[in-house]
């Protein structure tokens, strides 16, 4: 095997295609077994044709001698058309099957994928490679996989019989062949490398796309409706010139395909008609020997063309190839507790580079029930404290203890399920009010008593109730929750948080962006939230954090200070200048 033909086999994109057809044996046998009958039986029609003829020729013989190849023409050629058609449904079967499976695959393996993985990428080229990924490996399977051997067969038997009515003929057809093939192997590595390139380039205008839309009220407030659309146009424009680009090539290829073919048919028939001529070969002979050539040449340029096809199909499946080899989130490992709510950071550290430590040996005990508020200043890592808890990250050096236990003994369903995090940009779902607050608990979707108690609860059922929301519960609320005030928004989100019911509760600035009136609603609400767990507020407001059990402050990566709100503030330390400099809010 050559070096080439060694790492194609290697290569991850051919590994996964023959994976996922291994899946589909079943099928493929069967279509295969009955594509390969269709083709045994095709190659017979010249052979009868060219009988036909000669009978019709030979004033000699009996006329139903003909009549009965005629039949024969008819019957093989049409049994030859229902085994093509079979053929070409199994092909679409199973290339919609493949390509459903890996695309749910590769969606699935998205939604699976660790934040640290997710943070870093523009989903949108992501969500692009999957879905080409996926679509070209149906449209491989569906218009090359079961043609393949056929077209094969079909070009052996043509050859076959060629070489049985004159071999020197036959052998002239083969050379052509053998020229051709060795003049495409050079065009495809051309083309190969040019498809590479304009995959990546379609994903990076794609991912610049979903950027752009989940941006579009900052790209109107900016009036960058201009500025985006030149770059859209740009990227767009650029691939699709590429791809221009790329069909010039395999036109080039196609016309020269042509020009070996049709000089190499031409060339043959002639000496063909010679032969005629000279008495070697008979009409019947000749008329047969066409039809072989057709048939031994339309197969093999079909294989030629399904084979750049396959090979362009492999660059996208490299691609998907790598993005499934990202590894998930451990869903598997640990189990499911019942969490009391005692939270100990034993010499936490945290980074997320794996070069500059966020948070540095943070010691933290935190017991059951208590109300813990989180200051210090913007970016100090307040949040990634308690995305530590939740898992998702991991802590790159020491421990985090929940009940006592190591909380890599939780299972990520187990823990996260006992947790609600309320958090600083609140994810909103464009779908009804009510999907949005049972998104804490789908299961109650449709308990109306619950989803009134708990919006109730958040203060959320006077403005859900009133008369600007004509459907209620049902209310649509626009691309990420746009219809809906921050307050609003903030209501839900603890409506949300409620509903879950958890035992360990995050609220991350949750009232950092209101109006005093939406203030008092929502601290009423949190009240009703944080009692009875254990809560974590990262606050900027005094007044949540005058009621916190216990404050605690982070400077510089580390915590500084540990303490009730009276003795920080006579201690004199960062807490101090903190409340002194206003960092957080509203004094009062
Ligand atoms: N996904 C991330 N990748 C790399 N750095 C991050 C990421 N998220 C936050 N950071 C950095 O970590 C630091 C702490 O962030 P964060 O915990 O959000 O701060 P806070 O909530 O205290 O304002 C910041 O300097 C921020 O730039
Ligand atoms: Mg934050």
């Amino acid at each position: 095997m050559g070096d080439v033909q060694m790492k194609t086999m290697e290569n991850k994109g051919v590994k996964l295609m023959l994976k996922r057809l291994s899946e589909e044996k079943k099928s493929l046998w069967g279509g295969f077994l009955v594509t390969c009958a269709g083709a045994v039986l095709g190659a017979f029609v010249p052979l009868i044709y060219g009988q036909v003829i000669r009978l019709a020729g030979d004033k000699n013989s009996f006329i139903w001698y003909m009549w009965i190849y005629v039949l024969m023409w008819v019957t093989i050629d049409q049994l030859h058309n229902l085994t093509t058609r079979y053929a070409d449904r199994k092909g679409a079967d199973v290339g919609w099957t493949i390509g459903y499976k890996l695309f749910m695959d590769g969606l699935e393996h998205l939604v699976r994928l660790p934040m640290n993985f997710l943070a870093e990428q523009r989903l949108g080229k992501i969500v692009q490679r999957v879905e080409r990924g996926a679509d070209r490996l149906e449209q491989t399977i569906r218009e090359g996989l079961f043609s393949l051997a056929p077209h094969f067969l079909s070009f052996t038997f043509a050859i076959g019989i060629m070489m049985w009515i004159k071999w020197q003929l036959a052998i002239t057809v083969v050379a052509i062949v053998v020229g051709y093939t060795t003049a495409m192997v050079s065009s495809n590595k051309k083309i190969l490398a040019l498809n590479r390139e304009i995959r990546k380039m379609w994903e990076e205008a794609w991912g610049h796309l979903w950027d752009v839309v989940t941006n579009i009220k900052a790209v109107k407030a900016n009036t960058n409706e201009e500025f985006e659309i030149k770059r859209l146009k740009q990227n767009f424009g650029a691939c699709y010139d590429k791809e221009r680009t790329a069909e010039d090539v395999r036109m080039k290829i196609k016309t020269r395909e042509h020009l070996i073919f049709g000089l190499g048919a031409v060339a043959v028939i002639s000496c063909g008609a010679l032969m005629l001529r000279w008495g070697v070969f008979d009409a019947g002979n000749l008329i047969s020997f066409l039809g072989y050539i057709t048939m031994a040449y339309t197969p093999f340029s079909r294989l030629a063309h399904n084979w750049r096809l396959v090979q362009e199909t492999i660059i996208n499946e490299e691609r998907v190839a790598n993005f499934l080899s990202e590894e998930r989130e451990n869903y598997e490992s640990g189990g499911h507790f019942p969490i009391a709510g005692n939270i100990e950071f034993r010499d936490a550290s945290f980074s997320y580079d794996g070069q500059s430590n966020i948070l540095e040996n943070i010691n933290l005990q935190i017991s059951a029930g208590e109300t813990v508020a989180i200051v210090g200043e913007s970016g100090v890592g307040k949040t990634t404290l308690t995305d530590l808890i939740c898992q998702f990250y991991r802590t790159t050096g020491g421990q985090i203890m929940i009940d006592g236990r190591d909380i890599s003994c939780w299972s990520l369903a187990s823990l996260r399920s006992q947790i609600a995090i309320v958090p600083q940009d609140i994810s909103m779902f464009n779908d009804k009010i009510r999907l949005n607050i049972a998104y804490g608990n789908v299961e109650h979707m449709d308990n109306d008593e619950m989803l009134e108690e708990v919006a109730r609860v958040a203060y959320a059922n006077e403005f859900i109730e009133s008369e600007r929301f004509a459907d209620g519960y049902d209310q649509v609320i626009g691309e990420r929750g746009i219809k809906l005030s921050a307050g609003q928004r903030q209501r839900i989100a603890i409506a949300r948080a409620l509903m879950r019911d958890p035992k360990i509760l995050i609220l991350d600035e949750a009232t950092s962006a209101l109006d005093s009136k939406s203030e008092k609603y929502v601290q009423e609400a949190l009240q009703a939230l944080i009692k009875s767990r254990t809560t974590l507020i990262i606050a900027h407001r005094l007044s949540t954090i005058k009621k916190a059990d216990k404050i605690v402050v982070i400077h510089e990566g580390k915590i500084v200070e540990v303490g009730k709100h009276e003795d920080l503030l006579a201690f004199n330390g960062v807490y101090r200048k903190l409340v002194e400099l206003q960092n957080f809010g509203i004094l009062n």
